[in-house]
């Protein structure tokens, strides 16, 4: 695969260029030279043209596969789940993947589901932007790059959430990830992940997402210096929100996810099979690749979505509309209409609403809110919110636009302008009570002390005597 590398002395620059290379076109065959299939939540057919009708016909286990393959289940959802929910891709691959050594410990000291590690926090938090060590200094891949901010709840009951923060400099050589906790949402935000999986390659960079589901086996080769989040959730798949009164179209089209096709590696060579697991890592060894699977059919893949192709609906008339209007990606929970976690992105639009502050507005929340910058500036927070960095606003902590941001907008002409040109800010808004791990709270050494401060010079403007005061 050919591994493109790009200039970042700017980080609008890179990402502009980024967005040519990744987010423009509409075909992603087109920018990376690999092939996809567009569609989410379809049921796909993929054959490595290397063997034709590598497919059996009519049937998913016949007594031999063809080109004397296995057959193999991976099951997203329990057999019996209802149809139009059930997920699971039958794999014909060289092996099965139960040719494993025994799984033992995986030492790693930065990626557990320890949420009683520091007492709690009800303050504002927000991260200066997490270093990416040098590959001399530290070499370090995607899996060992991994560091838990944040979550709740427990894998072994299937429900809760967490937030990783991923710097990395090398590729996962000999090296395969696979987390049967449940769903990563992958956010590279420095560099490009070239992804090797299962069910083929894909490449994400600054300006797209991937999920990978839960029991898929990836690796991931970087270019150089790369960072980005993760959100993983316990409870369910990510769902394409329900658009209600919006009607068919709108926010991300089914037809904008894009999911590799296959392309088997016969290599014969020492692998590690790192696999999360109750919170806890663990590897197995063999000696084949993992990713040997020259034909599949199913609804059970991952997939990849450029954000640019998000369609803004927003108010064209009064007042700023809740962000829930932003979401892409949505896990529900058992209580209608309350996410485990929603993706939420505030992409480049018009503001036009009339006789409106347009920033967010001040809020305590029932829900978490965790934000990250992929690029730009977050419209609410002009300065101290950096690309590469993030913020937690808990359940109940207020937060908001800060002193300048406030001023600004209260003041400002409201004529029809852009909003967030060169930016990408996300949020995952979670109805769990997030716990910081120790390493969010003191061993990332990235925490800004003095964020409380933003809001200290908010001023009251209020006047008994003059119902039209200017602010
Ligand atoms: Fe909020």
């Amino acid at each position: 695969m050919k591994i493109l590398t790009v200039p970042c002395n700017s980080p609008f620059k890179a990402y502009k260029l980024l967005l040519s290379i990744f987010a423009m076109a509409s075909d992603p065959a087109k920018k990376d030279g690999l092939l996809y299939q567009s569609g989410f939540g379809n049921y796909f057919r993929s054959a490595d043209p290397r063997c034709p009708d590598a497919l059996p016909e009519g049937q998913n286990n016949p007594q031999t596969c063809p080109y004397g393959l296995y057959a193999e289940q991976l099951s997203g959802t329990a057999f019996t789940a209802p149809r139009e929910h059930n997920k699971r891709t039958w794999f014909y691959r060289i092996r099965p993947s139960v040719i494993h050594r025994p799984f033992t410990t995986y030492p790693h000291g930065h990626f557990p589901h320890n949420w009683d590690g520091t007492p709690p926090n009800p303050n504002q938090l927000r991260w200066m932007p997490f270093p990416i060590p040098s590959a001399t200094e530290r070499p370090l891949d995607f899996v060992d790059g991994l560091h838990t901010l944040c979550g709740a709840g427990d894998p072994k009951v299937r429900h809760g959430c967490a937030v990783h923060i991923f710097t990395c400099n090398r590729s996962m050589d000999g090296k395969a990830f696979c987390n049967s906790d449940g769903d990563l949402l992958l956010i590279p935000q420095q560099g490009i992940l070239y992804i090797t999986t299962e069910f083929g390659k894909l490449t994400v960079g600054p300006g797209e997402i991937t999920v990978i589901q839960q029991g898929m086996r990836f690796a991931v080769d970087v270019a150089g210096p790369t960072r980005g989040y993760v959100l993983e959730v316990f409870d369910n798949h990510f769902q394409l929100p329900q658009l209600g009164l919006i009607g068919a179209n709108g926010l991300a089209n089914p037809q904008d996810f894009w999911t590799p096709v296959a392309l088997y590696d016969d290599a014969v060579k020492p692998y590690r099979i790192v696999n999360k697991f109750q919170g806890s890592l663990f590897e197995a060894t063999q000696d084949h690749s993992p990713f040997d699977v020259v034909a599949w059919h199913g609804n059970y893949v991952p997939y990849k979505y450029a954000l640019q192709n998000f369609v803004v609906i927003n108010s064209v008339s009064v007042d700023h509309i809740d962000p829930s209007i932003f979401t892409v990606l949505t896990c529900p929970s058992d209580k209608p209409g309350t996410a485990i976690a929603d993706f939420v992105i505030f992409p480049p639009r018009w503001g036009v609403a009339e006789n409106t502050f347009r920033p967010p507005y001040y809020h305590r929340n029932c829900m978490s809110e965790f934000m990250g910058l992929i690029v730009g500036s977050y419209e609410a927070k002009e300065g101290g919110f950096l690309p590469g960095g993030a913020s937690l606003h808990s359940i109940g902590t207020p937060h908001g636009p800060d002193a300048e941001s406030f001023e600004k907008a209260s003041l400002a002409e409201l004529k029809p302008q852009r909003v967030a040109d060169g930016t990408m800010a996300f949020m995952f808004e979670t109805s769990l009570s997030l716990a910081v791990t120790k390493y969010g709270n003191e061993e990332c050494r990235t925490v800004d002390e003095k964020y409380f401060e933003c809001w200290q010079p908010l001023k009251s403007y209020f006047d008994p005597k003059n119902r039209n005061a200017p602010i």
